[in-house]
Protein backbone atom coordinates (compact mmCIF):
# COMPACT_ATOMS: atom_id res chain seq x y z
CA UNK A 1 0.00 0.00 0.00
CA UNK A 2 1.40 3.64 -0.60
CA UNK A 3 2.05 5.13 2.34
CA UNK A 4 1.10 8.55 1.28
CA UNK A 5 -2.06 7.96 0.35
CA UNK A 6 -4.73 10.37 0.57
CA UNK A 7 -7.34 8.44 1.88
CA UNK A 8 -5.97 7.29 4.87
CA UNK A 9 -8.45 8.05 7.98
CA UNK A 10 -6.27 8.66 11.22
CA UNK A 11 -6.68 6.23 14.04
CA UNK A 12 -7.26 6.85 17.25
CA UNK A 13 -4.82 3.93 18.36
CA UNK A 14 -1.41 5.46 19.34
CA UNK A 15 1.81 3.36 18.88
CA UNK A 16 3.98 2.79 21.83
CA UNK A 17 7.59 4.00 21.28
CA UNK A 18 9.05 0.98 22.12
CA UNK A 19 8.49 -2.54 20.88
CA UNK A 20 4.79 -3.82 20.75
CA UNK A 21 2.60 -6.72 19.85
CA UNK A 22 -0.37 -4.64 17.87
CA UNK A 23 -3.01 -7.38 17.76
CA UNK A 24 -6.62 -7.23 15.92
CA UNK A 25 -9.47 -9.43 13.98
CA UNK A 26 -8.83 -9.91 10.46
CA UNK A 27 -9.04 -6.69 8.51
CA UNK A 28 -9.66 -3.49 10.58
CA UNK A 29 -6.65 -1.98 9.15
CA UNK A 30 -3.79 -3.01 11.14
CA UNK A 31 -1.33 -3.40 8.30
CA UNK A 32 -2.30 0.04 7.03
CA UNK A 33 -1.77 1.77 9.99
CA UNK A 34 1.72 0.90 10.48
CA UNK A 35 2.30 1.50 6.98
CA UNK A 36 1.24 4.80 7.85
CA UNK A 37 2.72 5.71 11.19
CA UNK A 38 6.06 3.37 10.74
CA UNK A 39 7.00 4.84 6.94
CA UNK A 40 10.78 4.55 7.53
CA UNK A 41 10.57 0.79 8.82
CA UNK A 42 11.38 -2.35 7.32
CA UNK A 43 8.40 -3.42 6.39
CA UNK A 44 8.75 -7.73 6.16
CA UNK A 45 5.25 -9.77 6.06
CA UNK A 46 5.04 -13.12 6.68
CA UNK A 47 2.07 -13.90 3.62
CA UNK A 48 5.22 -13.80 1.49
CA UNK A 49 5.66 -17.26 1.23
CA UNK A 50 9.38 -17.60 0.26
CA UNK A 51 10.27 -14.51 3.24
CA UNK A 52 8.01 -17.43 5.48
CA UNK A 53 9.61 -20.33 3.77
CA UNK A 54 13.04 -18.71 4.33
CA UNK A 55 12.90 -17.87 8.11
CA UNK A 56 10.76 -21.03 9.06
CA UNK A 57 13.67 -22.92 7.77
CA UNK A 58 16.58 -20.65 9.66
CA UNK A 59 15.15 -17.77 12.03
CA UNK A 60 18.63 -16.74 12.90
CA UNK A 61 18.13 -14.91 8.94
CA UNK A 62 16.59 -12.49 10.13
CA UNK A 63 19.21 -10.63 11.44
CA UNK A 64 20.91 -10.42 8.06
CA UNK A 65 17.75 -9.57 6.60
CA UNK A 66 17.54 -6.78 8.51
CA UNK A 67 20.70 -5.78 7.88
CA UNK A 68 22.73 -2.82 8.80
CA UNK A 69 20.03 -0.72 10.68
CA UNK A 70 20.94 1.76 13.45
CA UNK A 71 19.90 0.96 17.00
CA UNK A 72 16.23 2.26 17.82
CA UNK A 73 15.33 1.65 14.07
CA UNK A 74 11.84 0.07 13.44
CA UNK A 75 11.09 -3.35 11.99
CA UNK A 76 7.37 -4.60 11.27
CA UNK A 77 7.20 -8.19 11.61
CA UNK A 78 3.43 -8.55 9.90
CA UNK A 79 1.15 -12.25 10.28
CA UNK A 80 3.38 -13.11 13.20
CA UNK A 81 0.60 -15.68 14.94
CA UNK A 82 2.31 -17.42 11.73
CA UNK A 83 5.21 -18.04 12.79
CA UNK A 84 5.73 -18.08 16.55
CA UNK A 85 9.16 -19.54 16.34
CA UNK A 86 10.56 -16.53 14.97
CA UNK A 87 9.56 -14.36 18.54
CA UNK A 88 13.08 -15.92 20.53
CA UNK A 89 15.24 -14.62 17.83
CA UNK A 90 13.19 -11.31 18.24
CA UNK A 91 13.51 -10.95 21.74
CA UNK A 92 17.47 -11.82 21.29
CA UNK A 93 17.95 -8.67 18.19
CA UNK A 94 15.54 -6.80 20.65
CA UNK A 95 18.42 -7.40 23.19
CA UNK A 96 21.89 -7.47 20.88
CA UNK A 97 20.96 -5.13 18.16
CA UNK A 98 18.45 -2.73 20.26
CA UNK A 99 16.10 -2.84 17.23
CA UNK A 100 12.45 -1.59 18.21
CA UNK A 101 9.71 -4.75 16.41
CA UNK A 102 6.16 -3.85 15.92
CA UNK A 103 5.03 -7.34 15.74
CA UNK A 104 1.50 -7.87 13.90
CA UNK A 105 -1.20 -10.44 14.93
CA UNK A 106 -4.70 -11.61 14.17
CA UNK A 107 -4.23 -14.06 16.65
CA UNK A 108 -2.46 -14.10 20.17
CA UNK A 109 -3.96 -17.93 20.62
CA UNK A 110 -0.91 -19.18 17.77
CA UNK A 111 1.42 -17.63 19.49
CA UNK A 112 0.95 -18.57 22.90
CA UNK A 113 0.36 -22.31 22.08
CA UNK A 114 3.39 -21.99 19.61
CA UNK A 115 5.21 -21.95 23.24
CA UNK A 116 5.65 -18.64 22.49
CA UNK A 117 6.34 -16.21 25.92
CA UNK A 118 5.07 -13.09 23.85
CA UNK A 119 8.70 -11.79 25.12
CA UNK A 120 8.19 -11.87 28.59
CA UNK A 121 6.83 -8.57 29.34
CA UNK A 122 9.91 -7.04 26.96
CA UNK A 123 7.02 -5.96 24.61
CA UNK A 124 3.58 -3.84 25.25
CA UNK A 125 -0.06 -5.20 23.53
CA UNK A 126 -1.79 -2.58 22.09
CA UNK A 127 -5.26 -3.63 20.37
CA UNK A 128 -6.95 -2.32 16.99
CA UNK A 129 -10.39 -3.00 16.05
CA UNK A 130 -12.43 -1.64 13.35
CA UNK A 131 -13.01 2.20 12.84
CA UNK A 132 -14.70 4.16 15.86
CA UNK A 133 -17.52 6.53 14.63
CA UNK A 134 -14.68 9.23 17.06
CA UNK A 135 -12.51 8.51 13.87
CA UNK A 136 -15.27 8.51 10.82
CA UNK A 137 -16.05 11.96 12.37
CA UNK A 138 -18.36 13.39 9.91
CA UNK A 139 -18.08 10.70 7.28
CA UNK A 140 -19.72 8.33 10.11
CA UNK A 141 -23.64 7.29 9.90
CA UNK A 142 -25.43 5.74 12.18
CA UNK A 143 -28.01 3.83 10.03
CA UNK A 144 -25.23 1.95 7.20
CA UNK A 145 -22.93 1.26 10.91
CA UNK A 146 -25.47 -0.82 12.37
CA UNK A 147 -26.46 -2.46 9.34
CA UNK A 148 -23.09 -3.07 8.11
CA UNK A 149 -20.41 -2.78 11.20
CA UNK A 150 -17.66 -0.75 10.93
CA UNK A 151 -14.64 -2.50 9.19
CA UNK A 152 -12.71 -0.61 6.79
CA UNK A 153 -13.59 -2.47 3.74
CA UNK A 154 -17.24 -2.04 4.53
CA UNK A 155 -16.95 1.99 5.32
CA UNK A 156 -15.25 2.42 2.41
CA UNK A 157 -17.66 0.61 -0.09
CA UNK A 158 -21.21 0.69 1.54
CA UNK A 159 -23.18 -0.24 -1.34
CA UNK A 160 -21.20 -3.71 -1.70
CA UNK A 161 -21.37 -4.12 2.16
CA UNK A 162 -23.01 -7.06 1.79
CA UNK A 163 -21.12 -9.13 -0.79
CA UNK A 164 -17.89 -7.70 1.23
CA UNK A 165 -19.44 -9.05 4.55
CA UNK A 166 -20.05 -12.61 3.10
CA UNK A 167 -17.14 -12.95 1.65
CA UNK A 168 -15.38 -11.86 4.82
CA UNK A 169 -16.81 -14.35 7.04
CA UNK A 170 -15.82 -16.96 4.18
CA UNK A 171 -12.17 -15.76 3.55
CA UNK A 172 -11.45 -15.08 7.12
CA UNK A 173 -13.20 -17.09 9.16
CA UNK A 174 -13.85 -20.68 7.33
CA UNK A 175 -10.44 -20.51 5.62
CA UNK A 176 -8.56 -19.29 8.39
CA UNK A 177 -10.13 -21.98 11.08
CA UNK A 178 -9.25 -24.57 8.33
CA UNK A 179 -6.10 -24.00 7.34
CA UNK A 180 -4.70 -23.12 11.02
CA UNK A 181 -6.50 -26.17 11.90
CA UNK A 182 -8.16 -24.59 14.56
CA UNK A 183 -11.08 -27.22 14.06
CA UNK A 184 -11.55 -30.22 13.04
CA UNK A 185 -14.69 -31.08 11.09
CA UNK A 186 -15.38 -27.62 9.39
CA UNK A 187 -19.83 -27.93 9.41
CA UNK A 188 -20.93 -27.95 12.75
CA UNK A 189 -18.62 -24.84 13.80
CA UNK A 190 -20.49 -23.24 10.71
CA UNK A 191 -23.87 -24.23 12.26
CA UNK A 192 -22.43 -22.78 15.18
CA UNK A 193 -20.87 -19.27 13.97
CA UNK A 194 -24.51 -18.66 12.75
CA UNK A 195 -26.20 -19.73 16.54
CA UNK A 196 -23.55 -17.11 17.84
CA UNK A 197 -24.49 -14.77 15.64
CA UNK A 198 -28.27 -14.87 15.91
CA UNK A 199 -27.77 -14.95 19.98
CA UNK A 200 -24.91 -11.34 19.42
CA UNK A 201 -25.62 -9.92 22.72
CA UNK A 202 -27.70 -12.65 24.42
CA UNK A 203 -26.74 -14.25 27.64
CA UNK A 204 -24.82 -17.35 26.66
CA UNK A 205 -26.62 -20.80 27.77
CA UNK A 206 -23.75 -22.88 26.50
CA UNK A 207 -26.03 -26.33 26.91
CA UNK A 208 -28.50 -25.23 24.71
CA UNK A 209 -26.30 -24.19 21.83
CA UNK A 210 -24.92 -27.27 22.00
CA UNK A 211 -28.00 -28.91 21.51
CA UNK A 212 -29.16 -26.34 18.96
CA UNK A 213 -26.05 -27.28 17.15
CA UNK A 214 -25.45 -30.68 17.48
CA UNK A 215 -22.26 -30.97 18.91
CA UNK A 216 -20.95 -31.47 22.61
CA UNK A 217 -20.84 -28.35 25.92
CA UNK A 218 -17.10 -28.72 25.44
CA UNK A 219 -17.13 -28.57 21.94
CA UNK A 220 -18.88 -24.94 22.37
CA UNK A 221 -17.02 -24.43 24.62
CA UNK A 222 -13.34 -24.51 22.39
CA UNK A 223 -15.64 -23.07 19.62
CA UNK A 224 -16.60 -19.81 21.68
CA UNK A 225 -12.66 -19.38 22.99
CA UNK A 226 -11.70 -19.88 19.24
CA UNK A 227 -13.68 -16.54 18.65
CA UNK A 228 -12.12 -14.85 21.76
CA UNK A 229 -9.02 -15.18 20.07
CA UNK A 230 -9.25 -14.38 16.94
CA UNK A 231 -10.88 -11.32 18.32
CA UNK A 232 -14.01 -11.85 16.79
CA UNK A 233 -16.21 -11.54 19.95
CA UNK A 234 -15.82 -11.00 23.99
CA UNK A 235 -17.81 -11.98 26.95
CA UNK A 236 -19.45 -9.46 28.74
CA UNK A 237 -19.36 -10.47 32.68
CA UNK A 238 -22.37 -9.82 35.00
CA UNK A 239 -21.63 -7.69 37.78
CA UNK A 240 -22.22 -8.54 40.72
CA UNK A 241 -22.34 -5.23 43.30
CA UNK A 242 -22.24 -7.29 46.70
CA UNK A 243 -19.28 -8.94 48.26
CA UNK A 244 -21.81 -12.17 48.89
CA UNK A 245 -21.35 -14.46 46.32
CA UNK A 246 -24.89 -15.56 44.95
CA UNK A 247 -25.78 -16.95 41.77
CA UNK A 248 -23.47 -15.97 38.99
CA UNK A 249 -25.24 -15.18 35.69
CA UNK A 250 -23.99 -16.19 32.73
CA UNK A 251 -22.19 -13.99 30.28
CA UNK A 252 -23.31 -12.10 27.63
CA UNK A 253 -21.93 -12.84 24.17
CA UNK A 254 -21.16 -9.89 21.65
CA UNK A 255 -19.12 -10.18 18.53
CA UNK A 256 -16.79 -7.09 17.49
CA UNK A 257 -19.02 -5.61 15.15
CA UNK A 258 -22.50 -5.62 13.98
CA UNK A 259 -22.27 -6.21 10.26
CA UNK A 260 -19.88 -9.26 11.49
CA UNK A 261 -22.74 -10.78 13.78
CA UNK A 262 -24.96 -10.17 10.54
CA UNK A 263 -23.29 -12.53 8.07
CA UNK A 264 -22.17 -15.10 11.00
CA UNK A 265 -25.89 -15.14 11.44
CA UNK A 266 -26.37 -15.44 7.97
CA UNK A 267 -28.96 -12.04 7.92
CA UNK A 268 -27.03 -10.19 5.41
CA UNK A 269 -29.81 -10.26 3.10
CA UNK A 270 -33.43 -10.47 5.77
CA UNK A 271 -34.29 -7.91 8.09
CA UNK A 272 -33.57 -9.04 12.16
CA UNK A 273 -36.11 -9.00 14.80
CA UNK A 274 -36.45 -6.28 17.06
CA UNK A 275 -33.91 -7.94 20.16
CA UNK A 276 -31.44 -8.41 17.68
CA UNK A 277 -31.65 -4.94 16.20
CA UNK A 278 -31.33 -3.38 19.64
CA UNK A 279 -28.33 -5.71 20.23
CA UNK A 280 -26.93 -4.33 16.94
CA UNK A 281 -26.73 -0.52 18.97
CA UNK A 282 -25.36 -2.09 21.89
CA UNK A 283 -22.47 -3.85 20.23
CA UNK A 284 -21.88 -0.84 18.59
CA UNK A 285 -21.61 1.25 21.67
CA UNK A 286 -19.85 -1.66 23.40
CA UNK A 287 -17.18 -1.48 20.79
CA UNK A 288 -16.80 2.01 21.31
CA UNK A 289 -16.51 1.42 25.11
CA UNK A 290 -13.58 -0.96 24.14
CA UNK A 291 -11.86 1.48 21.62
CA UNK A 292 -12.31 4.31 24.38
CA UNK A 293 -10.88 2.30 27.13
CA UNK A 294 -8.27 0.93 24.75
CA UNK A 295 -6.89 4.45 23.50
CA UNK A 296 -6.88 6.26 26.68
CA UNK A 297 -5.34 3.11 28.37
CA UNK A 298 -8.23 3.44 31.07
CA UNK A 299 -8.57 -0.20 31.14
CA UNK A 300 -12.02 0.08 33.01
CA UNK A 301 -14.14 -3.30 33.71
CA UNK A 302 -16.68 -3.82 31.74
CA UNK A 303 -19.54 -5.24 32.63
CA UNK A 304 -23.68 -5.57 32.15
CA UNK A 305 -26.16 -5.73 35.37
CA UNK A 306 -29.30 -8.40 35.75
CA UNK A 307 -30.58 -9.14 38.84
CA UNK A 308 -32.97 -11.80 39.81
CA UNK A 309 -35.97 -9.40 40.37
CA UNK A 310 -35.65 -8.13 36.36
CA UNK A 311 -33.94 -5.38 37.02
CA UNK A 312 -31.55 -4.66 33.61
CA UNK A 313 -28.60 -2.21 32.50
CA UNK A 314 -26.96 -2.84 29.31
CA UNK A 315 -23.30 -1.61 30.71
CA UNK A 316 -21.85 -0.95 34.03
CA UNK A 317 -18.20 0.67 33.99
CA UNK A 318 -16.35 -0.32 37.15
CA UNK A 319 -14.17 3.42 37.78
CA UNK A 320 -12.91 2.41 40.43
CA UNK A 321 -12.51 -0.86 42.27
CA UNK A 322 -14.50 -1.49 45.33
CA UNK A 323 -11.70 -1.81 48.32
CA UNK A 324 -12.28 -3.47 51.97
CA UNK A 325 -13.62 -0.24 53.38
CA UNK A 326 -15.19 1.77 50.32
CA UNK A 327 -17.83 0.65 47.70
CA UNK A 328 -16.91 0.76 44.06
CA UNK A 329 -17.66 3.79 41.50
CA UNK A 330 -19.50 2.96 38.50
CA UNK A 331 -20.89 4.89 35.20
CA UNK A 332 -24.23 3.03 34.22
CA UNK A 333 -25.13 3.51 30.55
CA UNK A 334 -28.82 2.35 29.17
CA UNK A 335 -28.90 1.54 25.38
CA UNK A 336 -32.24 1.85 23.24
CA UNK A 337 -32.60 1.95 19.81
CA UNK A 338 -35.47 4.22 19.29
CA UNK A 339 -35.58 8.03 17.96
CA UNK A 340 -37.53 8.85 21.10
CA UNK A 341 -36.54 8.79 24.53
CA UNK A 342 -39.47 7.26 26.66
CA UNK A 343 -38.93 8.43 30.87
CA UNK A 344 -40.10 5.11 31.68
CA UNK A 345 -36.80 3.39 30.69
CA UNK A 346 -34.75 5.47 33.44
CA UNK A 347 -36.72 3.10 36.08
CA UNK A 348 -34.12 0.30 36.21
CA UNK A 349 -30.69 3.02 36.45
CA UNK A 350 -32.13 4.80 39.01
CA UNK A 351 -33.17 1.86 40.82
CA UNK A 352 -28.98 1.92 41.12
CA UNK A 353 -29.25 4.44 43.38
CA UNK A 354 -30.77 2.86 45.94
CA UNK A 355 -27.65 0.58 46.19
CA UNK A 356 -26.33 1.38 49.36
CA UNK A 357 -22.66 -0.53 48.40
CA UNK A 358 -22.09 1.63 45.28
CA UNK A 359 -20.86 5.02 44.04
CA UNK A 360 -22.56 6.39 41.06
CA UNK A 361 -20.15 8.41 38.88
CA UNK A 362 -22.83 9.30 35.94
CA UNK A 363 -26.24 7.28 34.70
CA UNK A 364 -26.31 7.78 30.98
CA UNK A 365 -28.89 6.52 28.58
CA UNK A 366 -28.01 6.32 24.51
CA UNK A 367 -30.68 6.15 21.84
CA UNK A 368 -30.92 7.11 17.92
CA UNK A 369 -32.95 10.62 18.36
CA UNK A 370 -31.03 13.90 17.73
CA UNK A 371 -31.18 15.61 21.26
CA UNK A 372 -29.50 15.63 24.34
CA UNK A 373 -31.18 15.53 27.72
CA UNK A 374 -30.25 16.07 31.41
CA UNK A 375 -32.99 15.07 33.53
CA UNK A 376 -31.98 15.24 37.24
CA UNK A 377 -28.96 13.33 37.74
CA UNK A 378 -29.54 11.44 34.28
CA UNK A 379 -27.57 12.35 30.58
CA UNK A 380 -29.43 10.82 27.36
CA UNK A 381 -27.56 11.08 24.47
CA UNK A 382 -27.85 10.49 20.58
CA UNK A 383 -25.26 7.98 19.57
CA UNK A 384 -22.80 10.26 18.40
CA UNK A 385 -22.68 12.69 20.89
CA UNK A 386 -22.16 9.79 23.30
CA UNK A 387 -19.23 9.12 21.04
CA UNK A 388 -18.03 12.35 21.14
CA UNK A 389 -18.26 12.96 25.03
CA UNK A 390 -16.81 9.18 25.80
CA UNK A 391 -13.01 10.20 23.89
CA UNK A 392 -13.44 13.77 25.25
CA UNK A 393 -13.40 11.95 28.76
CA UNK A 394 -16.11 12.89 29.79
CA UNK A 395 -17.97 9.65 30.55
CA UNK A 396 -14.84 7.98 32.30
N1 LIG B 1 -7.07 4.08 8.33
C1 LIG B 1 -7.59 3.69 7.17
N2 LIG B 1 -8.10 4.58 6.31
C2 LIG B 1 -8.66 4.19 5.16
N3 LIG B 1 -8.76 2.90 4.78
C3 LIG B 1 -8.27 1.95 5.57
C4 LIG B 1 -7.67 2.29 6.81
N4 LIG B 1 -7.28 1.15 7.40
C5 LIG B 1 -7.62 0.16 6.59
N5 LIG B 1 -8.22 0.61 5.49
C6 LIG B 1 -8.73 -0.22 4.39
O1 LIG B 1 -9.12 -1.48 4.91
C7 LIG B 1 -8.46 -2.55 4.25
C8 LIG B 1 -7.99 -3.57 5.28
O2 LIG B 1 -6.95 -3.02 6.04
P1 LIG B 1 -5.66 -3.85 6.45
O3 LIG B 1 -5.25 -4.80 5.40
O4 LIG B 1 -4.66 -2.86 6.93
O5 LIG B 1 -6.25 -4.65 7.69
P2 LIG B 1 -5.51 -5.72 8.61
O6 LIG B 1 -6.02 -5.49 9.98
O7 LIG B 1 -4.06 -5.68 8.39
O8 LIG B 1 -6.13 -7.08 8.07
P3 LIG B 1 -5.51 -8.58 8.11
O9 LIG B 1 -5.69 -9.06 9.50
O10 LIG B 1 -6.35 -9.32 7.16
O11 LIG B 1 -4.08 -8.46 7.71
C9 LIG B 1 -7.31 -1.92 3.50
O12 LIG B 1 -7.23 -2.49 2.23
C10 LIG B 1 -7.64 -0.46 3.40
O13 LIG B 1 -8.13 -0.15 2.11
MG1 LIG C 1 -2.68 -7.09 7.77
Amino acid sequence: MNPERTDYIPRLLKCPNRSFFLFGPRGVGKSTMLRQVLPEALHLDLLDASLYLELSRDPHRLEAIIGHRPRGAWIVLDEIQKAPGLLDEVHRLMESRRWRFALCGSSARKLRRGGANLLAGRAVTVNLEGFSAGELGNKFDLSTSLDWGMLPFVQEDQEQAAEILSAYLNTYLKEEIREEGLVRRVPPFVRFLSLAGQFNGQMVNLQNIAREAGISRSTVDTYFSILMDTLLGHFLPAWRPGLKVREAAHPKFYWFDPGVARAAAGWLRDPADRVWLGAALETLVYHELRVYNEVSRKLRPLFFYRTPAGVEVDFIIETARRQWDSPPHVVAVEVKRAERWERVWEKHLRSLIENPGLIIDRLIGVYCGSRIYEFDNLTVFPLEDFVTALFAGEIF
